[in-house]
């Protein structure tokens, strides 16, 4: 990344984005010297970016008296003169801890490309980086529906895809993790039907151990629905008492009895645990926070999700935040552990020239994918490759690695449509809208992204 940059940047100039750059520098011109001494007394190495971004490097304890303390001091100061103000200074440039996930304090690392033994740690102030990949949930279908800009219509769609799949019979369960602009659970509960609390109440009791009286109390079901259920769990009660004050602490993690921190991703995935437990749900879809956020961090990274839809309008804006977002998958190495269950939803597709606005939608989303998560290979051939029912991949015969031809409509950059219309626009109600619908509308509008999310969920549920 940005080497070219970094070769002409003076290190009195030297910026954040230039950090990782003149790390790799360092790494690369003195690799020899570097794996000779982490094959001798030293056997992990971490270079750590710290809240203010100064870097530094973390060692094992036994170097500090050790034989090698003078190479190892001649490195580091080496490394330093090349980081300008974001190096630390004589006499701190290593730190010593008695092993490497002690030294970690659980931040999270990943491995130097060419290196076995030397890691990037990354501490930031917020607990979002978007890099902690939970592995796919085996049991109910989790669906994250997000989108880099809000106002979207991803709600909406939402909604509707509960209305369309409990009309089929689904047990169907509905989360609004959208805390900080909460709205879906009107769009399907009429006022006499909200919960007493919801899921920020929830947080906020666990943190006292009183959780269990909140949990009784969280859930309510739809009466759109004919014949499965809608089970709505709200992001907050029919009161929504002192929602800021309430709002302000759900992220913070719990100490429990034993000194060990519970995370608060980890506290609303023990939430969702217990909600699949007690409902049974045949699918659950969740409304993420939109943007670059600590809640969509979690929702999409660590609540083990089977597909992931990011909705898109067709702009610059869109694309560039799909970009940041990916390339910080592809930089901390982990892309492969979540592109396969990505898919990527045209909102709200204007009526006018659909055609040619939904083309140049996945001309600019394939550009994205091929950049950042394609693997550089021939694409696979069509009928090569099939998305499991489950949402997952099968990739057939000879195919190495992963990648899709733009037009191949399997493909997860290739957009499923929603479409525009009219009585959507500017709902008073989308309750009420929804309360009048028929089935031949709700197919004209979501029937693309309903097919695929069906397709989803039967997949798992029968496999
Ligand atoms: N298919 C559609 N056709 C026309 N208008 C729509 C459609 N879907 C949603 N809208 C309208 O777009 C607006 C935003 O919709 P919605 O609240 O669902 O978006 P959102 O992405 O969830 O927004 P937020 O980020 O604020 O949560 C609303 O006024 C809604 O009525
Ligand atoms: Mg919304």
């Amino acid at each position: 990344m940005n080497k070219k940059l970094f070769e002409q940047c003076p290190e009195a100039t030297l910026t954040f984005d230039l950090i990782l750059p003149a790390v790799q520098n360092w790494l690369q011109t003195h690799s020899r010297s570097l794996n000779d001494l982490l094959s001798n007394e030293a056997n992990w190495l971490l270079v750590n970016r710290d809240l203010n971004g100064r870097v530094r490097l973390i060692l094992p304890e036994r170097i500090k008296e050790g034989e090698q303390r003078l190479l190892w001091n001649n490195l580091a100061s080496n490394l330093m003169q090349c980081l300008g103000k974001h190096a630390y200074t004589q006499n701190t440039e290593i730190l010593f801890e008695t092993n490497r996930e002690k030294a970690l304090q659980g931040a999270t690392s990943y491995l130097v490309d060419g290196f076995t033994n030397v890691w990037m740690v990354d501490r930031l102030a917020t607990e979002a980086n978007w890099a902690r990949i939970a592995p796919e949930t085996e049991s109910v279908p989790r669906i994250v529906f997000f989108s880099i800009k809000g106002g979207v219509g991803r709600s909406t769609a939402l909604a509707a895809t509960a209305w369309n799949l409990a009309q089929e019979g689904k047990r169907v369960l509905v989360l609004d993790l959208d805390l900080e602009s909460p709205g879906l659970s009107s769009a399907l509960l009429p006022r006499e039907r909200q919960p007493m609390y919801g899921i920020t109440d929830w947080l906020i009791e666990d943190l006292v151990d009183n959780e269990e009286v909140v949990f009784e109390n969280m859930v309510a079901t739809s009466n759109l629905s004919h014949d499965g259920e809608i089970y709505v769990v709200p992001a907050h009660g029919a009161d929504h008492g002192e929602y800021i004050a309430k709002l302000g602490r759900v992220w913070m993690p719990k100490l429990l009895a034993n000194g060990t921190r519970e995370a608060w991703s980890s506290r609303l995935n023990r939430l969702l645990q217990g909600l699949e437990e007690r409902i049974q749900p045949d699918v659950v879809l969740i409304d993420s926070r939109s943007g670059i956020d600590e809640i969509a961090s979690t929702c999409i990274t660590e609540l083990g999700a089977n597909l992931i839809l990011f909705f898109a309008l067709e702009g610059e804006q869109t694309w560039n935040g799909y970009r940041m977002l990916f390339e910080q998958w592809q930089r901390a190495g982990v892309a492969r552990q979540i592109r396969e269950r990505l898919q990527v939803v045209g909102a709200i597709v204007p009526e006018l020239d659909r055609v040619g606005y939904l083309t140049g939608l996945r001309e600019h989303s394939y550009e994205v994918f091929v950049d950042t998560l394609y693997d550089e290979i021939a694409p696979i051939k069509i009928g090569d490759v099939g998305r499991r029912l489950d949402g997952t991949w099968q990739v057939g015969g000879l195919s190495e690695g992963w990648s899709f031809d733009e037009v191949d409509e399997i493909a997860p950059h290739h957009p499923w449509a929603v479409n525009w219309h009219r009585s959507f626009a500017g709902l008073l109600s989308l309750r009420g809208r929804l309360a009048a619908i028929d089935e031949q509308e709700v197919v004209s509008v979501f029937g693309a992204l309903i097919d695929g999310i069906r397709n989803a969920v039967n997949g798992s549920t029968t496999s």
